[in-house]
Formats: structure tokens, sequence, C-alpha cells
């Protein structure tokens, strides 16, 4: 465990979340990278990745920092991070061995790690991403787990600062979309977290049985009332955006749906109605991506003027710069 870790993306604190983003601001200004010669980033991908991956390997690259991209299973041995099982099926090498070793050779360990969407308990302790904290011997960095993705949601909190200056109290729906895959909840999570750390009103639209874990739903309330701002929930598709500067959409599964994925799936064909396909005057859409087309939104909205998902996602170069030169430099979150 260090004093350096980023796992939901609130440990900076807001002074510290402040610090991030203008710095963001300052990196996507032309300002130059601090460098770290012979340092290195280790980062275990569990499941596939573009805008992470690649701007992870930039942001290195920027930082003259070597990247250690390994996918378990794919060259590396396939790990297992469960406690007390008997080794004897696919998995070769357990966390408890490769985490101390991996993390002795690199300066920040990276991890992606999805909900299985199988085991609400295991989705909820986030096994992978704790276990990965709890065995590190350097700063740890989610690059998406089982509950967060903090680096979406610092690249989500520099769009709205650049569009609004203070976010506080602008209105964002977050609204559910409909998918042909029950989808994790990470995204939905990070998405309020962020825009409650920074005082927005959120209002997070979602067919009834959708809903995302009570916990989230009370921490982001507690963080939108200590910064100013407010969260609700609607189930009326008809009314969700109104008043809305900001419509970001996700699928996501409801938290209830474990071991029911059948009547789910029922559920979220009948939730056809729920796409995106136009937002109000003047508001942005946006969406974490991938995002498939003419179900999640229409083709009309993503290439609109009201689209700001090229913006968004190219803020994740910027904030993961900001988040490793933190992290190497050495410097504790302000909230540390
Ligand atoms: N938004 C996001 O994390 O994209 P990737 O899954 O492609 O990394």
């Amino acid at each position: 465990m260090s004093d350096r870790d980023l796992l939901d993306g609130t440990e900076p604190g807001p002074a510290g979340v402040r610090d991030l983003l203008a710095r963001a601001t300052e990196l996507a200004a032309g300002a130059e990278p601090r460098t770290f010669r012979g340092a290195s980033v280790g980062a275990l991908f569990l499941n596939p990745s573009l805008r992470t991956r690649t701007s992870l390997e930039s942001a290195c690259a920027m930082l003259g920092v070597h990247p250690i991209v390994l996918q378990p299973g794919l060259g590396t041995w396939d790990l297992e991070f469960r406690d007390g099982v008997v080794m004897d099926g696919a998995y070769a090498e357990h966390a408890k061995e490769a985490i101390p070793v991996l993390s002795s050779f690199v300066d920040v360990l990276a991890v992606r790690s999805f909900a299985g969407l199988a085991d609400r308990a295991a989705d909820r302790e986030d096994r992978v991403l704790a276990s990965v904290r709890a065995l590190s011997r350097v700063p740890v960095l989610n690059l998406e787990s089982a509950r967060w993705h903090p680096l979406q949601g610092l690249a989500d909190q520099a769009t709205w600062t650049r569009r609004f200056g203070d976010p506080r109290g602008k209105r964002i729906v977050l609204t559910w979309a409909p998918h042909p895959k029950a989808l994790p909840q990470a995204v939905p999570n990070q998405v309020l977290l962020s825009a409650a750390m920074l005082g927005m009103d959120v209002v997070v639209a979602h067919p009834e049985g959708f809903d995302l874990e009570p916990d989230v739903m009370d921490r982001a309330s507690t963080l939108a009332s200590e910064a100013g701002g407010g969260v609700r929930v609607t189930h009326d598709p008809a009314t969700r955006f109104d008043g809305a500067q900001v419509v970001y959409a996700k699928s996501w599964s409801g938290s209830s749906f474990y071991g029911r994925r059948e009547e789910e799936a029922s559920l979220r064909e009948a939730s056809s109605g729920w796409q995106v396909t136009g937002v109000p005057a003047g508001a942005g859409f946006m969406h974490c991506l991938p995002v498939r087309r003419n179900v999640v939104v229409s083709d009309a909205v993503l290439d609109g003027p009201s689209s700001w998902v090229q913006e968004q996602a190219a803020f994740r170069l910027w904030t993961v710069l900001a988040v490793l030169e933190a992290q190497l430099g050495g410097a504790r979150w302000p909230s540390a």
C-alpha cells in the first residue's frame, strides 16, 4: 500500500484533484512533462483496452519511462487472485508471489481487472485491485477495476472543467443506455463520484431494476452535498434530459441481477427506447468509449456538434500523464 495509490479517484482529495486537472490542462497546452530516466511502469491488463493502454504507453514515452505491459495468460503466467484455492487448474502462479516480485522491478504498478458479474460480493470487494494494492511495494494505478475507473473520471472532470470553468451546479444526466450484453458498473460509478466531487447536479436515469450499488449512491450523495451539488434518480426516459447541460450515456447491469441474467436480458431488450437520439440544445454528449452506434446512441448525436467524446478521450493522455508525474515524483497526495 502506498500514499500515492490511485484506486477510485478520491485519494488525492479535492485539492489534489484540482492540482491534477490543472497540470493535465497545462500539459494539454504544451507544457513539458517531467522526465524519470530509468523508471518503469508495469501494467497488468486482465481485460482488453484501446484508450487506457495507448494513453498509458504514450504517457510513459513522454516521461522517459519504460512501460512493461503484461497480459496474464498471454505470454506471462495466468494469475490466481483467490485465497486458499487448490491451484490444479489453469492458473500457474498466485498473486501472492507475482505481485511482490513484479512490483520490485517497477516504480508504479497498474492493473485493469473488470467485474466478473457472477459473484456480487467479489465485485463489490474489488478483489483483484484490493489484492494488488495489498501486495504491491510501489504505488498502484487502477486502469479500471470491478468498481472504479479513476483515469476515465479525471478525463471527464477535465472535460467539464474546460467546458464550464467551475462545473459546480451544472446538471449532468448519467443515463443508462441499451446494450446487447450485461456490463459492469465501474464507469457509471466513476462518473457519479467524479461529478459529485465537483459539486455537479447529478441525475441518474435508468429503467426500474438497473440500480447502482446503494453504498456508491450514498457516497456520491455525501460527496455532492459537501461540494454544493446533489444526486437524484429518475426512471422516466421521456423527461430524463430536462435541464441537462451534459448527457453522459453508459450501459450497466443492475445490482439485483446477479444470478438472474436471463431476466435482465429480457428487461434490457424491452428498454431499447433508452437509446440516446438527441440531447437538449446547448448540452454536450459524453461516453467513455468504446460505444455501440445506433444501440447506445444514434449516429446523428455521436457525429453531431453536441458530441464531446473526442475531446473527452483526448484528455485520457493528459490526465494519465499528470497522474504518473505525481506518482513517480514521490509527492504524497494532498489528502494523504
Ligand atoms: N474508456 C476506456 O477505458 O477505453 P478502453 O477500454 O479502450 O481503455
